[in-house]
């Protein structure tokens, strides 16, 4: 056991726990943070994905110990900003969302992306998304929500 200090969701959190735990456990058990899914639990699907210092990480490979004085922002915390509404209604607007499971995820990787990059292109939204898997859509609506963000949310990023 250690103490463990970070800030989640902008509020500094501290508490004893083995260093070893994935970030994803922490946050669903521990903060009853359920917007990050375990999917594939290894790496390969994004259901997990969180911000960790503005870069999208996967949270079910991700030790406590390397979380130790950033800052993680789930898709809860993402929710209180303008650019969550403009990408959710995105999503919702072009029908890139179906079952949801991979939604928080495919959020957060949006979030991501056009943070670095307002204005992509296709390709770079493929590329952008490549690490979120969904089993529903097809991808193409996916690729159109994120293209409806970038248009909607000129100058927000
Ligand atoms: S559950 Fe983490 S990448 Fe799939
Ligand atoms: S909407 Fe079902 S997995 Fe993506």
């Amino acid at each position: 056991m250690a103490k463990i200090s970070f800030v989640l969701n902008g509020k500094t959190v501290e508490f004893e726990s083995d260093l070893n735990r994935r970030l994803l456990d922490v946050l669903r058990d521990d903060f009853n943070l359920t917007g990050p899914k375990e999917g594939c639990g290894e790496g390969e699907c994004g259901a997990c994905a969180v911000l960790m210092n503005h870069e999208i990480v996967n949270s079910c490979c991700t030790p406590l110990a390397n979380v130790i004085g950033k800052s993680i922002t789930t898709i809860e915390g993402f929710a209180s900003t303008k650019r969550y509404v403009v990408i959710k209604d995105a999503f919702a607007k072009t029908g890139g969302v179906q079952c949801g499971f991979c939604t928080p995820g495919m959020i957060i990787a949006t979030e991501s992306l056009l943070n670095k990059n307002p204005h992509p292109t296709e390709y770079e939204i493929k590329i952008g998304l490549s690490g979120n898997l969904c089993r529903c859509t097809g991808y193409n609506l996916i690729v159109e929500a994120v293209k409806e963000a970038a248009k909607n949310g000129e100058g927000l990023w």
